[in-house]
């Protein structure tokens, strides 16, 4: 039987000009959870992210500290971009650098293809052009300050007016095929207000864009004329299908996974970069006889004092500045739950303090402290056996079925706080639940045994649902929560639970062994 194509999710490569603030991870921390849900249900699922090395911007920022391109993203990507998906614990299958060997091969090999089928030529480039951006503008896309001069409106710096011979992407040729795509697949790039968007703009006309650049040293040469390297941009979007193997010779591994891997089925991208994604990115592959990927999905922007947080502007806060104080679950937890996936939204520390008291350590922590103390006390941390099922037990495992279809069709659509807010409706209704049986009366009367062992039970296996449905965001505490509930002996890691069999009852044997452990989410003092 052939292999499945595994479900191929990115992100963007991340400029080193610096080090990464939250906006980075926050996308980062969307594609691990989707990722992680996805592997749960028993998909082959490959995860890549990486990082955008050359480029006038990259180029200047080592400069500005005194050490080569090379050096520089040497050490930003050693001491700052690899360390950060371990900070917020992302299980990446891949990361690609477009310094790499493999993608200056498939960089090569691809503008090669796209000069043989006639989409390159060569002119010259008269305009204006942002670094912060790394893009050719138009006079439309400018503002102007005070005293006249053109400003990039997303960096509020003046633009660079360059003359230029370079090679040409005939992207106009792409007009047509590009909105008869989008006509057929009408959720191809998410949410609608960037559908409309990337349409009209496309609507509007397209004109061919340079693909190389003269005047840039730091970037991958191109294979027919060495005085000139990749457009950076053009360089950059490769990311996606070098990494996994496009152009390897026919028999290699590499040529293996870039059949089973390819189409990506989420691209995931800040609204910032649409454009990129949504029409250069398609023409080119169109241009290349591939395949063009399922999904674009542009989501919101993090911001500071109303504007988009970047590192440019130097408003970046560091995750590790929010995880240190509250962790990496609490992290994730937080950005996904608080704002809507596609909208923009404002971190805040007291929102993220209110949020994680009430929801996580006085909500869920509290309440996997209790369960598990009661079984320990009452029934010396052995999961009794359940009696017969009463009303209350019974629609808590409807409850169960309702919050497992709910989240799984939210995660499913990237809608995060839409599946976050099924589980936790869940863990609402187990702890009213609590609140209604009294095991702690229940414990106290000999001839209520049974019902005791009922109401525990039911508990427990309620427990079991929620690290099962919760994982895929918060991985160590939900880890935390499967050993304490003694599970992992009897069912295996808790990352190899099938979501989409986790409402099936009784699958926490009796007779497991369950401990009081340590707090999964410790309550913060405030300063
Ligand atoms: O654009 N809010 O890299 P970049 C939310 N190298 N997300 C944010 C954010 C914010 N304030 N700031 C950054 C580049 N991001 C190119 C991409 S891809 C072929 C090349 C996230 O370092 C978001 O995903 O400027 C955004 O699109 C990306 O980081 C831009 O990162
Ligand atoms: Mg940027």
């Amino acid at each position: 039987m052939p292999a499945a194509k595994a479900f191929y999710v990115t992100t963007p490569v991340y400029y080193v000009n610096d080090a990464p603030h939250i906006g980075h991870a926050y996308t980062t921390v969307a594609g691990d959870v989707l990722t992680r849900w996805h592997r749960q249900r028993r998909e082959r699922v490959w995860y890549l992210t990486g990082t955008d090395e050359h480029g006038t911007k990259v180029e200047r920022s080592a400069h500005e500290h005194g050490v080569s391109p090379e050096q520089w993203c040497d050490r930003l990507v050693n001491e700052e971009w690899l360390p950060v998906l371990k900070t917020i614990d992302a299980a990446n299958d891949d990361f690609i650098r477009t310094t790499s060997g493999r993608h200056r091969r498939g960089v090569a090999a691809f503008w090669n293809r796209l000069k043989d089928n006639g989409y390159v030529y060569e002119d010259t480039y008269e305009g204006p052009y942002c670094v912060g951006c790394e893009e050719f503008k138009v006079a439309a896309d400018l503002i102007t300050d005070d005293a006249g001069v053109p400003l990039c409106p997303i960096h509020d710096k003046p633009v660079e007016m360059l003359s230029e011979r370079n090679w040409w992407f005939r992207l106009s040729a792409f007009a047509e095929p590009l909105l008869e795509h989008y006509r057929r697949h009408t959720h191809a790039v998410e949410p609608r207000s960037a559908y409309n968007e990337v349409v009209s703009f496309i609507e509007g006309g397209l004109t061919d864009i340079s693909m190389s650049r003269s005047s840039v040293e730091w970037g991958i040469p191109l294979p027919w004329d060495d005085e000139q390297v990749v457009y950076v941009w053009f360089d950059a979007l490769l990311n996606y299908i070098t990494a996994i193997g496009f152009s390897a010779p026919a028999g290699t591994p590499e040529a293996d996974r870039f059949a089973h891997t390819w189409p990506a089925d989420v691209q995931l991208v800040g609204k910032d970069i649409l454009r990129f994604h949504a029409v250069y990115w398609p023409a080119m592959l169109m241009a290349a006889d591939l395949p063009l990927p399922g999904k674009v999905f542009a989501h919101g922007w993090l911001l500071v004092g109303g504007e988009k947080m970047s590192k440019t502007k130097l408003t970046g806060i560091a995750p590790s500045q929010i995880i240190d104080v509250f962790g990496a679950d609490a992290f994730r937890y937080y950005f996904l739950r608080a704002i809507n996936f596609g909208s923009d939204g404002s971190f805040s520390w007291e929102d993220m303090l209110a949020r994680y008291t009430s929801e996580l350590a006085n909500g869920l922590g509290n309440l996997a402290s209790r369960a598990t103390a009661m079984v320990v006390r009452y029934c010396d941390g052995v999961l009794p056996e359940p009696g017969h099922y009463a009303n209350a037990d019974r629609s808590l495992q409807d409850a169960l079925i309702e919050a497992a279809a709910k989240a799984d069709s939210a995660m499913l659509a990237m809608d995060f706080a839409g599946g976050i807010a099924a589980i936790r409706a869940f863990v609402e209704a187990v702890n009213l639940y609590l609140t209604e049986q009294e095991p702690w009366k229940l414990a106290k009367a000999p001839a209520q045994r049974e019902r005791l062992h009922t109401v525990l039970y039911t508990m427990s296996e309620s427990l079991r649902a929620i690290a099962v449905l919760y994982n895929a965001v918060m991985p160590t505490a939900m880890s935390s929560l499967w050993g304490q509930i003694g599970a992992l002996p009897h069912l295996g890691e808790l990352a190899d639970q099938d979501v989409s069999e986790v409402e099936r009852w009784g699958q926490l044997p009796p007779g497991a062994v369950m401990t009081k452990g340590a707090a999964l989410f410790p309550r913060i003092e405030e300063q």
